[in-house]
C-alpha cells in the first residue's frame, strides 16, 4: 500500500469511528448540557470526573438514563465532599425520577426552589447534608413524590402542611433537623398501605395530631422532641404498626389504657410521664424484640408472659413503682 493510501485508509477509519460513536450515543443533549453545567458549579469535582462532554451521559457515574428515552432519569451522588450548593441547574432534568444526595461533606444551603420543576420526581432524598433554611412548601406540589428523605441536616421552621399533598407519599424522613412549631392536622392524610414517619431528633412541640389515627402506620419515630398529651391516635383498633418510638419527649398518658397491637416489634416510651402500669396485652405480642419503658411514673405488677421478662432491669428502671421479674418481686 502506498504511503498517501494508508494515510487515506487511516483517516476513513478515524472518521467512521468518531461518526459512529456520535451515531450512538444515546445521551440527550439538553441532559449533557445541564449536567456538565451542574458539573461545573460545583467546581469540577473528583467525584464527577467522568463527567465529560466527549463521551455519553448515559455511561456517566452518578447518573442513570431511562433505558427507552435515554434521558437522564436518576442523579445519584453519595458519600463525597462536594463544596458548594445544590446547583439550581438539577430542576432542568425534566425527566428525573429519583434525586439522592447523601452525606456530602462542605455542601450547603437552601433546597432550591428550581426542584419544584421536576414534576417526574417520585424518590428525593437530600440527607447528611447540612442543608439550611426552611422546609419549601412547594415540595407538596410534587404529586408523583413517593419517599422524601430531608433527614440529617440544619433545616429550621415549622413542618408545612402540603408535605402530605402528594397522593402516593408512603414514607415522610424529617429527622435530625431543627424543626419547630407543632406538627400539622393533615399529615394524617398520608394514605395507602405502610406508612414511615421520622421526625425524632428536631424540637417539635404540642400533641400528636388526631389524623394520625387515620394513617396505616406501619413505623413512628417521633423521639427526641417536645411532644406533649397521648399517643392513641397510635394505636387504633386494627393498626398494622409495627415501630413505635416516642421517647424523650414529654408524653402524658395512662399506659394501662393503650391497647397494644400485635404486630408490635419495637415500643420505646423512655424518658417521658407515663403513668399507670403495663398493660398486659402485651404478653400477647409475639415478636417484641425492644422494649423501654424507663424513666417515666409507672407503678404496678409488671405481667408475666410473652417477651416481657426477657428484657432487663434497665428497660423497666427509674418508674414510680413498678415491681416484678426482672425487677424485684412486688411487697404484697
Ligand atoms: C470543607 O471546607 C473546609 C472549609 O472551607 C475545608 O477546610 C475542608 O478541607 C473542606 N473539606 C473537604 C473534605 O473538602
Ligand atoms: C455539617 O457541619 C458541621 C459543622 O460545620 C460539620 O462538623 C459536619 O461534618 C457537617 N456535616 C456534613 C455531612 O457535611
Ligand atoms: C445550623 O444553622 C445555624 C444557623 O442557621 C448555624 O449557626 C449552625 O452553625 C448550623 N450548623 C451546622 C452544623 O451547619
Ligand atoms: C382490619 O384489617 C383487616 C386486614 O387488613 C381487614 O380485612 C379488616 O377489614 C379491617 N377491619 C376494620 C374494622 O378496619
Ligand atoms: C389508668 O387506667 C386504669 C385502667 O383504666 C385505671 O384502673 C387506673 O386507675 C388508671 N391510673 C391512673 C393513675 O389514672
Ligand atoms: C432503655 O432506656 C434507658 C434510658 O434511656 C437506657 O439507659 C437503656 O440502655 C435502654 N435499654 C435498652 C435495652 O435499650
Amino acid at each position: 500500500m502506498s504511503r498517501p493510501m494508508h494515510v487515506a485508509l487511516i483517516c476513513l477509519l478515524c472518521s467512521a469511528v468518531l461518526l459512529r460513536r456520535s451515531s450512538s450515543e444515546l445521551c440527550h443533549p439538553e441532559d449533557k448540557t445541564v449536567l456538565l453545567g451542574i458539573k461545573d458549579s460545583l467546581n469540577n469535582p473528583y467525584a464527577l470526573a467522568s463527567w465529560t462532554p466527549d463521551t455519553d451521559c448515559c455511561d456517566w457515574y452518578c447518573v442513570e438514563c431511562d433505558p427507552m428515552s435515554n434521558r437522564i432519569v436518576t442523579l445519584s451522588i453519595n458519600a463525597v465532599s462536594l463544596p458548594g450548593q445544590i446547583p439550581p441547574l438539577i430542576g432542568h432534568l425534566p425527566y428525573l425520577s429519583s434525586i439522592r444526595l447523601h452525606k456530602l461533606t462542605n455542601l450547603t444551603g437552601p433546597i432550591p426552589p428550581s426542584i419544584i420543576r421536576l414534576m417526574n420526581l417520585q424518590f428525593l432524598t437530600l440527607s447528611w447534608i447540612n442543608l439550611t433554611g426552611n422546609i419549601p412548601d412547594f415540595l407538596g406540589q410534587l404529586t408523583r413524590l413517593i419517599f422524601l428523605d430531608l433527614s440529617y441536616n440544619n433545616l429550621s421552621g415549622h413542618i408545612p402542611s402540603s408535605l402530605s399533598n402528594p397522593p402516593n407519599l408512603r414514607s415522610l424522613r424529617l429527622d435530625r433537623n431543627r424543626l419547630t412549631g407543632e406538627i400539622p392536622e393533615s399529615i394524617g392524610n398520608i394514605q395507602g398501605k405502610s406508612v414511615y414517619i421520622y421526625l425524632s431528633h428536631n424540637q417539635l412541640s404540642g400533641k400528636i395530631p388526631q389524623s394520625f389515627a387515620r394513617m396505616d402506620l406501619e413505623y413512628v419515630d417521633l423521639s427526641r422532641n417536645n411532644l406533649e398529651g397521648g399517643v392513641s391516635m397510635l394505636f387504633g383498633g386494627n393498626t398494622s404498626i409495627q415501630v413505635v418510638d416516642i421517647s424523650r419527649n414529654r408524653f402524658e398518658f395512662n399506659f394501662s389504657e393503650v391497647v397494644p397491637p400485635t404486630g408490635l416489634i419495637h415500643l420505646d416510651v423512655s424518658h417521658n410521664k407515663v403513668y399507670g402500669g403495663i398493660p398486659k396485652g402485651l404478653t400477647e405480642v409475639a415478636f417484641l424484640q425492644n422494649f423501654n419503658v424507663s424513666y417515666n411514673r409507672l407503678c404496678g405488677e409488671i405481667p408475666v408472659g410473652g417477651s416481657l421478662q426477657g428484657f432487663d432491669e434497665y428497660c423497666y428502671f427509674h418508674n414510680r413503682c413498678l415491681c416484678g421479674a426482672p425487677l424485684a418481686a412486688c411487697i404484697i
